[in-house]
């Protein structure tokens, strides 16, 4: 029986092969994102250098002796790498665990393919069991609370947590997200939400799931 860390690792090893010679890669952030930046040391001297999404996968590649650049100097990217804290079969996540859902949103908006690695605990058929992180402006914190609320959910503010934009995150509570194109849209319209922790709109394009029986390749 394989560990879940067993499970990260390898499917952080599999999605190296999505990787272009020669090009500048996006880079998430979390436990398995940790991973696939130790796989990425092994072809550094294949890569021209990373983005990351959080100060933390930035200090992790930059130990590896990874070049890491700001997306403005990097353009456009071939390839993200990241995990998830929920995923369906249609590809749709919640991200936003680890709370660097906003760079994470960008990094992958400026990437041709969402390469998503994860281990099985991670698939589910409707999203909404983990809670879902929102990166709130703090004034707007209790706001945008109440009207959470009114949508049904169970807003917790993540005590003691700062993102790296100088926000806070509520995780939201008790949601059973069946059209997760419509609600990211509708909480993006709340005043005062940086930015919500489901990618459905731009979802993965292919997911790496780390199985008792191998790594499984899932696209939609
Ligand atoms: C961080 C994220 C991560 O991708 C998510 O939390 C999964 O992390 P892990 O690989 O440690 O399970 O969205 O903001």
């Amino acid at each position: 029986m394989m560990s879940q860390d067993e499970l990260k690792q390898a499917v952080a090893k599999a999605a190296i092969q999505y990787v272009p010679v020669d090009c500048i890669v996006g880079v998430g952030t979390g436990s398995t994102a940790n991973f696939f930046i130790d796989e990425l040391a092994r072809i550094k001297h294949k890569i021209r250098g990373a983005v990351a999404s959080s100060e933390a996968s930035a200090k992790r590649l930059q130990g590896h002796g990874i070049e890491v650049l700001s997306l403005n100097d990097a353009g456009s990217l071939p390839v993200y790498v990241d995990g998830a804290d929920e995923i369906t079969r249609h590809l749709h996540m919640i991200k936003g665990g680890g709370g660097a859902l906003t760079r994470e949103k960008i990094v992958a908006a400026a990437s041709k393919k969402f390469i998503c690695v994860c281990d099985a605990s991670k698939l589910v058929d409707v999203l909404g069991k983990f809670p879902l992180p929102i990166e709130v402006v703090p004034m707007a914190r209790s706001s945008v609370a109440r009207q959470l609320v009114t949508l049904g959910g169970q807003p917790k503010l993540r005590e003691g947590f700062t993102t790296d934009n100088g926000n806070i995150i509520l995780d939201v509570h008790g949601l059973s997200i069946m059209n997760p194109v419509e609600l990211e849209s509708e909480l993006d319209h709340i005043a005062g939400v940086v930015t919500n922790g489901l990618f459905a709109r731009r979802g993965a394009d292919v997911l790496l799931l780390g199985t008792a029986e191998g790594v499984k390749t899932m696209t939609v």
